[in-house]
């Protein structure tokens, strides 16, 4: 799919079923390997990212099987220690192999993960809990060993900041580790509890699930499960966000309500009614949005930093004057110029803060997307804008959604994508 072509000013009508969420599967699909004998992971999303991921467990000898149910991991093959240069190159959410790899075989060797478009995206955090941990870690020639010694052994990990990825690794290691591990500063991230959950199911012992302060009871056997993978709560705010900008009703069916306050108050707070049950979140949006609104990104459960660019895209829909505030990563801003090419209006204050200025009509433009939830902000403002958009770059939206064009054309939206090679359009 190269690119995606919109027919904005419709109004979102109807309902979508929310996919499984992208960041519980993959340190899921990875803590496989942790396990002896077979697991079976429903409602995986199928997504780039989780294909990669596939990919690099079976280059590991794992057995891995699609069904109608899910996707089947038979770990019993699985001996090879040296992650696959393309797994750091390809998606760097493979760094949780790492701790995988490490409390599997005790040992693990892999090139150094570069930055990517939207910070530096260092992982001290992650290589510092392995050495607490007791593993010797070599960092040499772009590359880094680990190797578990006598193996590891529990102990206190104070992370000095908040991180999802090297708390998911920590923990991954520490399930491994012979004794008590307690993570204090753990990510409350939804994913990392729906990791700690899979864990548990497999035999592990965990407390303190969905706290800042886990405790680990590591060295017990762990045996493949049947897993349900959650609802995804960033495809599920895109999609509510996106009707907030174009307007209309709509149902998310298996939307995570319970996941998603920060982003049902900042729609409630431009004026949108929201009705949750236990099927689905429906949501109203007004005729006219509220104004001069500003949201802070933050760690969980404060608002998403993976939701960021697509609110300033609807921000451009409010009147007066919204600021948008980014605290996790240096540079998340990247689709500045595009909505500038589509009419917005929109000026940097700091290095980290925009001030969004509106209403503005967008108008149809060609655009280009260079990293996964800024692609999902253009498709949102091609949704948005009068006339044509063409959204290029989409390799990096299905990474995260299954098929961003048929959830919207299920929302009523006049969206299809076209695939060079094939020369053909999807709809
Ligand atoms: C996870 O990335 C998500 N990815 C990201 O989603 C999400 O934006 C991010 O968490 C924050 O919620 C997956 O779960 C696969 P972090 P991760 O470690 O784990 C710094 C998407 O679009 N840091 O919580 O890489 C880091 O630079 C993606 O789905 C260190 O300094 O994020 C960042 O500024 C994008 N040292 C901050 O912490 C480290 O060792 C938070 O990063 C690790 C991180």
């Amino acid at each position: 799919m190269d690119s995606i072509h919109v027919h904005g000013g419709i109004c979102l009508q109807g309902k979508v079923k929310v996919q499984g969420s992208k960041n519980a599967a993959l340190p899921i699909l990875a803590a496989t390997l942790l396990t002896r004998g077979t697991n079976v992971i429903h409602n995986c999303p199928k997504i780039a990212d989780v294909y990669l991921m596939l990919h690099l467990l079976d280059s590991l000898g794992c057995r891995i099987l699609w069904d109608a149910d899910g996707v089947k991991i038979d770990t019993g093959h699985a001996n090879y220690c040296e992650m696959p240069v393309e797994a750091i190159r390809g998606m760097r959410s493979s760094l949780c192999l790492l701790g995988a790899l490490l409390g599997r075989t005790g040992k693990v060797s892999m090139e150094y993960p570069g930055g990517c478009v939207i910070g530096k995206r260092p992982i001290d955090l992650h290589l510092e809990a392995f050495r607490k941990l007791g593993a010797q870690i070599n960092e040499r020639d772009g590359r880094i060993d680990g190797n578990a010694g006598k193996g590891l052994k529990g102990t206190l990990l104070s992370m000095p900041r908040s991180s999802v990825g090297a708390t998911e690794n920590a923990i991954l290691a520490a399930v491994s580790a012979k004794g008590h591990t307690c993570i204090r500063g753990a990510a409350r991230e939804p994913e990392v509890a729906a990791l700690c959950d899979y864990l548990c199911r497999c035999g592990a012992k965990i407390d303190g699930i969905g706290t800042g302060e886990l405790h680990i009871w590591g060295g017990r056997t762990l045996r493949g499960v049947e897993y349900r993978i959650p609802a995804d709560r960033i495809v599920a705010g895109t999609y509510l966000l996106a009707c907030m900008g174009t307007g209309g009703s709509i149902f998310l069916e298996d939307a995570p309500i319970s996941q998603m306050d920060s982003v049902i108050r900042l729609a409630k707070g431009l004026g949108a009614r929201c009705q949750g049950s236990r099927e689905g979140l429906y949501l109203q949006a007004p005729e006219r949005l509220l104004g001069d609104r500003k949201i802070s990104t933050q760690v969980y459960p404060g608002f998403p930093t993976d939701l960021q660019s697509v609110v300033l895209a609807v921000f451009t829909k409010a009147p007066g004057c919204c600021v948008v505030e980014e605290n996790i990563f240096e540079d998340r801003f990247r689709i500045l110029d595009a909505l500038a090419l589509m009419g917005a209006r929109i000026k940097r204050l700091t290095a980290n803060t925009v001030a969004v200025y509106g209403p503005v009509r967008l108008k149809g433009h060609e655009v280009a997307a260079c990293e996964l939830r800024g692609g999902a902000a253009l498709v949102t403002a091609g949704l948005m804008a009068d006339g044509e958009t063409v959204v290029k770059g989409c390799e990096y939206i299905e990474r995260g959604y299954e098929n961003i064009c048929r959830d919207f054309r299920e929302l009523g939206a006049r969206i299809y994508s076209v695939s060079s090679e094939k020369g053909k359009r999807d709809a």
